[in-house]
């Protein structure tokens, strides 16, 4: 696992983006694992930044999804579908086409679980995955004590995390309780795993990453598993590492 400390969010978003952009020079194609949240749009605006100035050409970029939340109406502002359209396909030029996500609002959501595990691995498996992490240490919405070999299934998101994401509602009892998420194990099949974590809020649950044992009490720390892992800290979300 590969620590890099950044000076800041936006210093953070530049880094990974030239990543991104140094994949899609070696493969135009690849496909690229979007996280939502507030972490990543520092890496959307750096991407996008890049299109608009010529020097990224992501025509053929395919981008999928890491969980969504259930019950959503389709079309919902904050379903994750709606976000990663506004805030990544729009700004890169990219259509519905190249985009792959489990759908929220199926009758028969194990079903729409395992159809999306299954359209993942047909597309070719993911390139590189981008990666928030909950003040709970959760990625994706793997929530503390998820199967460190999991694959896309429902989630119970813990009242902690519904009061996190309460800031994109207008009000908490409008936050979901259930999500679709891609499983640890489903996240650890990606070549290459990017998490950005900001802010002193995430501290703790870097440090439990980082320099904790691998634990599924922790789900980000399923990152010491992987053979290609980069955990990208601006100096605050990096405060607690020895
Ligand atoms: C969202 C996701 C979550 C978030 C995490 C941090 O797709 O997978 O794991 O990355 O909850 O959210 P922010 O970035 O808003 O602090």
């Amino acid at each position: 696992m590969e620590v890099v400390i950044v000076p800041d969010a936006g210093a953070g978003g530049e880094l990974i983006a030239e990543a991104i952009a140094a994949l899609v020079a070696r493969k135009p194609e690849a496909l690229l694992g979007v996280a939502t949240g507030s972490t990543p749009l520092p890496i959307y605006r750096a991407l996008a930044a890049r299109v608009s100035a010529g020097t990224l050409d992501v025509d053929r970029l395919r981008v999928c999804q890491l969980d969504e939340y259930v019950g959503l109406p389709a079309g919902h502002p904050e379903s994750y579908r709606s976000v990663i359209h506004r805030e990544v396909l729009e700004p890169l030029g990219l259509g519905l086409d190249s985009f792959l996500g489990p759908d929220g609002t199926s009758e028969d959501i194990p079903a729409a679980c395992a159809e999306y595990d299954a359209a993942l691995a047909s597309a070719g498996g993911v390139d590189l995955q981008i990666l928030g992490i909950g003040t709970d240490g959760h990625i994706g919405f793997n929530e503390p004590c998820s199967s460190l070999a999991s694959r896309t299934r429902i989630k119970t998101l813990t009242p902690q995390t519904r009061e996190d994401n309460a800031r994109f509602f207008d009000s908490l009892d409008e936050v979901p309780h259930h999500v679709i998420t891609q499983g640890i194990g489903t996240i650890l099949e990606a070549r290459h795993l990017v998490l950005l974590a900001t802010g002193a809020g995430k501290a703790e649950a870097v440090a439990a990453t980082v320099e904790g044992p691998l634990a599924a009490l922790v789900p980000a720390s399923a990152l010491q598993l992987h053979p290609h892992a980069t955990i990208v800290v601006d100096e605050a979300a990096a405060a607690q590492l020895k």
